[in-house]
């Protein structure tokens, strides 16, 4: 019988997972695991003076757990240096963040090639191995190289940038070209699988068939496959948070007293958006000074990779900012910004998203945004709050129904917050109808299966696609267009989806940068011989 094989690079095991961050790749995971049983391997979060030689799986369940440490050493180089200095930026959009290392990069391939030592002993022949996200792009190539010929899929959680953008990184046609060792490659939305495919075409001189890549000997299928969340179990999560009056709502009762709540939950990231978000809380109350006393924005964000530079750098200016804004607009009985930051329980997290009238999700670019989902589950049906969603998220693919904004206009954002707390109850219900029908339709288990489906060649092709964009005006007067047949969280969830999609973004690779140029650094040292695909 077949088995699951996850590999990723943080692994939650159960007893450790209760604060993991919001959203995100973890979470997901877990959800889709514990549906599937199988066994899920990569990084322990830890790091020992050793490298490991071997790893014994811990079963746990239905699921078995293979966790390796890292030294310090590697921690440094193909974490923090070339996974979130040099991938995160880049394919973020943000040129001008990314600092490209030699050594990091060596550091980069050696881990992904130990991590294939690793597993292979681990492996069976009927495993479908499943490989997840932007550390682990040559995985494959390394298993390959190891006479591993199972079916082997990748997920990137986050965006793909254009051809022009990514190829800005230097080894960009040797790390590309790795890609071709999957068999399927899943990307968030129709634009990352486009750009991914244009950049193996420019980069690596591959032929597209449709949403076939071809090149020497091997075919990769790309395509889209927006990732959900568990929406059932999280609806029932907020739901109960009512019904047991637990923590969060108490707690929002309490020195938010009868406020009106705007919330955001990311992790301190600087691709969420969080201080022009603070800012365009701002400027919300100086537009609009009716709002001032009568409503606060919570902003919830859990600290992330702060050993890298520019994380510290925003830690300290979402202080400066959120300091600076309570100063100014601020009164004695009433601070407008609460900047928290620490993670808290998933069933806190649902209890605050159900209080807060604005679900504000302004990434500057983001693969999908998951919190944008949970925020919608976690609604009360008859009375739900609003979500203003970036256009720039994956999500804003198919959450038309939210108010869409550009992140980068402090105003627009402004506005919208304004429209979402004047907005009446009956077109919030509206609205809420359809993106719960969306987001129920599109939940975890449907990404899961379809993934595995088209990875396994078990599927009808047709029966795959993801929900089909359709283009609407984006902004926030305009509502956008109806996306498909409403249905309610009570009700069966719909069969057929279609979905609405924002005009689509400019490239904005040199927006919003402090920094115009792409950094390397002082000392690099040459390069061992990079993977390639078999
Ligand atoms: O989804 C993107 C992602 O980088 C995941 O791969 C990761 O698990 C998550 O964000 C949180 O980041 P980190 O593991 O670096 O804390």
């Amino acid at each position: 019988m077949m088995r699951l094989v996850v590999v990723s690079n943080r692994v939650t095991m159960p007893e450790r997972g209760e604060k993991v961050a919001a959203g995100g790749l973890a979470v997901a995971l877990r959800s889709a695991l514990e549906q599937h049983g199988g066994l899920w391997f990569g990084w322990s979060g830890a790091t020992s003076a050793e490298p490991a030689t071997r790893v014994e799986p811990i079963r746990l369940g239905k699921v078995s757990y293979a966790v390796v440490d890292l030294t310090e050493a590697e921690r440094q180089s193909y974490y923090l240096g070339f996974s979130n200095r040099a991938l995160w930026p880049l394919m973020h959009y943000r040129l001008g963040l990314t600092e490209f290392d030699r050594s990091d990069y060596a550091g980069y391939l050696a881990v992904n090639r130990r991590f294939a030592k690793l597993l292979v002993p681990l492996l069976k022949p009927d495993d479908v191995i499943w490989i997840h996200d932007y550390h682990l792009i040559p995985l494959a190539a390394e298993l390959r190289r190891r006479g591993v010929t199972n079916r082997i899929g990748y997920f990137h959680h986050i965006p793909w940038p254009s051809a022009e953008v990514f190829g800005a990184l230097p080894f960009s046609a040797t790390l590309i070209s790795t890609m071709m060792a999957y068999d399927l490659v899943g990307m968030q939305t129709q634009t990352d699988a486009d750009n991914l495919i244009g950049g193996l075409v420019a980069l690596r001189g591959a032929h597209r068939d449709g949403e076939r890549v071809k090149a020497g000997p091997r075919q990769t299928l790309v395509r889209a496959f927006p990732i959900g969340i568990d929406v059932e179990s999280f609806r029932k999560l907020a739901a109960a948070s009512v019904r047991a009056a637990t923590q969060p709502i108490r707690a929002t009762t309490g020195p938010l007293g009868g406020r009106k709540l705007v919330i955001g939950v990311d992790r301190l990231d600087y691709s969420k958006g969080i201080v022009q978000r603070l800012e365009a809380f701002g400027q919300f109350l100086r537009s609009h000074p009716e709002h001032r006393g009568n409503v606060g924005l919570l902003q919830i964000a859990p600290p992330s990779r702060s050993d890298v530079p520019e994380y510290a750098e925003l830690d300290r200016q979402s202080d400066e900012v959120a300091g600076r804004l309570n100063a100014a607009l601020g009164e004695f009985d009433w601070t407008p910004i609460r900047v928290v930051k620490k993670a808290y329980s998933r069933s806190a997290l649902a209890g605050f998203y159900r209080r807060a009238q604005v679900g504000l999700v302004t990434p500057m670019r983001d693969g999908m945004n998951l919190v944008a989902k949970e925020y919608v589950a976690a609604q009360n049906p008859e009375d739900p709050g609003v979500l203003v969603l970036s256009r720039f998220a994956g999500a804003a693919h198919q959450m038309g129904e939210a108010l869409i904004v550009n992140p980068y206009d402090t105003h627009e954002v402004a506005e919208a917050i304004r429209t979402a707390l004047a907005m009446p109850q009956s077109e919030r219900v509206r609205r809420f109808e359809r993106l719960y029908a969306t987001i129920a339709a599109s939940d975890i288990g449907w990404w899961t299966s379809r993934y595995l489906a088209a990875l396994t060649g078990t599927g009808a092709s047709d029966s795959l696609a993801p929900p089909e964009p359709q283009r609407t005006v984006s902004g926030t007067r305009k509502p956008a267009a109806r996306q498909r047949a409403t249905t309610s969280p009570a009700a069966k969830k719909p069969a057929a989806k279609t979905a609405a999609k924002p005009v689509q973004a400019a490239d904005d690779a040199s927006l919003g940068e402090k920094r115009g140029s792409f950094r390397q650094r002082a000392g690099s040292k040459p390069l061992p011989n990079a993977a390639s695909p078999r």
